[in-house]
């Protein structure tokens, strides 16, 4: 059996904990974890930008910590006159190593296309930072039996252009919508088959190594109780966790999910 790759489970706080909670989260989440957690798992956290700067440098007093920083969006200029945006040179002098790039909420509430989506990618690498980028259906979508045709677009349209070296280095997460904060998780099962599938999808349009390569993570309400089944699948690759990240001692745990029961 082919080695699995190394997981990546990723904290999406979205809009929650202003720049003073956010230092204890982290300072918490760090007095968690350990030098065993970090041989097993990378893991990243995606405080909003107005927190950015804070949790940089309280990670840079931490011992031994090796949690990574993460932005939730970012401009595809480099600079310019786009009022409110935020350019990722600027997260790159921020030590941030991934980016969160179409996320569902992005697409739906700020009308980021497939197009947008694949042009914030190949900025994100020109920065020097790794992409993760979020595809996944609706609800209405998965009932009419479009999963796979929607999610195959997203893909290919996402990936379209970004050299199969790069595809191998990224993150693509698998977030079915309906199962966003909603407490509803994709059985495992079929978490998997739609993970699988990007992964023939990615094949096609980067070749067998880039698409062994990638790592694919699952979203959408991981949980304690959910993330070692989910964890367990031959093609899932880490977690993008929102709800459940705000609180590290739930985070934790998940990072640990080796150790949590069956
Ligand atoms: P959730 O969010 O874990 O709260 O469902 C996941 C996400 O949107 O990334």
């Amino acid at each position: 059996m082919a080695t699995k790759r190394k997981p990546l489970i990723s904290g999406n706080w979205k809009m929650h904990h202003n720049h003073f909670e956010a230092i204890q989260v982290v300072q918490k989440l760090a007095y968690l974890l350990g030098g065993e957690d970090y041989d097993a798992v990378d893991v990243s956290v995606h405080p909003p930008f107005t927190d950015i700067r804070s949790v940089q440098t309280t990670l840079f007093d931490q011992k031994k910590c090796e949690i990574a920083l993460g932005a939730q969006n970012c401009h595809w200029e480099e600079k310019g006159a786009f009022t409110g945006e935020v350019s990722p040179a600027f997260l790159t002098k921020l030590d941030v190593a991934y980016v969160i790039v179409g996320h569902s909420e992005r697409r739906e509430y700020f009308f980021e296309s497939n197009e947008i989506v694949n042009t914030k990618v190949k900025a994100v690498f020109t920065h020097g930072m790794t992409p993760i980028m979020c595809v996944g259906e609706t609800l209405e979508e998965r009932e009419a039996g479009t999963t796979e045709a929607k999610v195959d677009n997203q893909v290919r349209d996402g990936l379209a252009g970004v050299k199969p070296d790069q595809v191998a280095s990224m993150v693509i997460a698998y977030e079915p919508i309906w199962a966003i904060g909603t407490g509803k998780t994709a059985t495992s099962e079929d978490a998997q088959a739609v993970c699988a599938m990007i992964r023939a999808v990615t094949a096609e349009v980067a070749g067998a190594d880039a698409a062994a390569a990638v790592r694919i993570q699952y979203g959408g309400s991981v949980k304690p109780a959910n993330a070692k089944e989910l964890m367990g699948m031959a093609d899932i690759d880490g977690a993008l966790v929102g709800g459940a990240s705000l609180d590290p001692d739930e985070f934790a745990k998940i990072v640990q999910y080796r150790n949590l029961p069956d």
